[in-house]
């Protein structure tokens, strides 16, 4: 089955509630909280106080994509603030301090995830493969919305799908930049089972119409 997170930051910040409460009746899964710290990305958006507002007001998986440098200083704090679901990136450190704030995530009861950029090949997710329970994939470099899909990373998707069969593995993989009902259609071909959709959910004028496409193109 096919899984739809949409990403607050193409949300209206001011109505951020409604929004919110407006993906239950849309059907989505996850709640897609995207976490910049302008270091690790040109962009700064939101931090731990938000995940917690947001984790008073809603039921929905919290799928928090954490595009911070050393992410391992974080990654308690984000959970006690109420992440169901928590990204770090592979990029962001040292495989050994990832490694450890992986399993950190995980003792706290969270979901742990890693997230690869665009230049980061399939093969880098290998040593994680065991202490995650969900791969990102993303399909723009992390940092904005609103960018043009990579339909180049689709060999990734396919490559860490086998990775994920061959070793039985209960990991979902996820994607995220540019997805639409077009592209994400592209995406689920591929071997991708959550997807990520920030401006194109945002901008459609039947959100639950989007998401039941983008679910029935799988
Ligand atoms: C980009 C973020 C994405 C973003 C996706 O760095 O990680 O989650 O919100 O937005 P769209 O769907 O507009 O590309
Ligand atoms: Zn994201």
């Amino acid at each position: 089955m096919i899984k739809v997170s949409p990403s607050i930051l193409a949300a209206d910040f001011v109505n951020l509630e409604r929004d919110i409460r407006a993906m239950v009746p849309a059907g989505a899964d996850y709640v897609h909280i995207d976490v910049m710290d302008g270091l690790f990305v040109p962009n700064i958006s939101i931090g731990l106080p938000v995940v917690s507002a947001i984790r008073k007001i809603t039921d929905l998986v919290l799928d928090v994509h954490l595009m911070i440098d050393r992410p391992i200083r974080y990654v308690e704090r984000f959970c006690q603030a109420g992440a169901d679901i928590l990204t770090i990136h592979i990029e962001a450190d040292t495989e050994e301090h990832n490694l450890e704030a992986l399993r950190m995530i995980r003792a706290q009861g969270v979901k742990a995830a890693i997230s690869v950029k665009p230049k980061t090949p399939a093969e880098a997710v290998l040593p994680y493969l065991d202490l995650c329970d969900l791969i990102l994939v993303m399909t723009v470099e992390p940092g904005f919305g609103g960018q043009s899909f990579m339909a180049d990373m689709m060999p990734k998707v396919t490559k860490i799908r086998e990775y994920i069969t061959q070793r039985d593995l209960a990991c979902e993989l996820e994607v995220d930049g540019g997805v639409n009902t077009e592209t994400g259609h592209t995406c689920v071909q591929a071997g991708a089972d959550v997807l990520v959709a920030g401006s194109a959910y945002f901008k459609s004028k039947d959100p639950a119409a989007f998401v039941e496409t983008l679910k029935a193109n799988g």
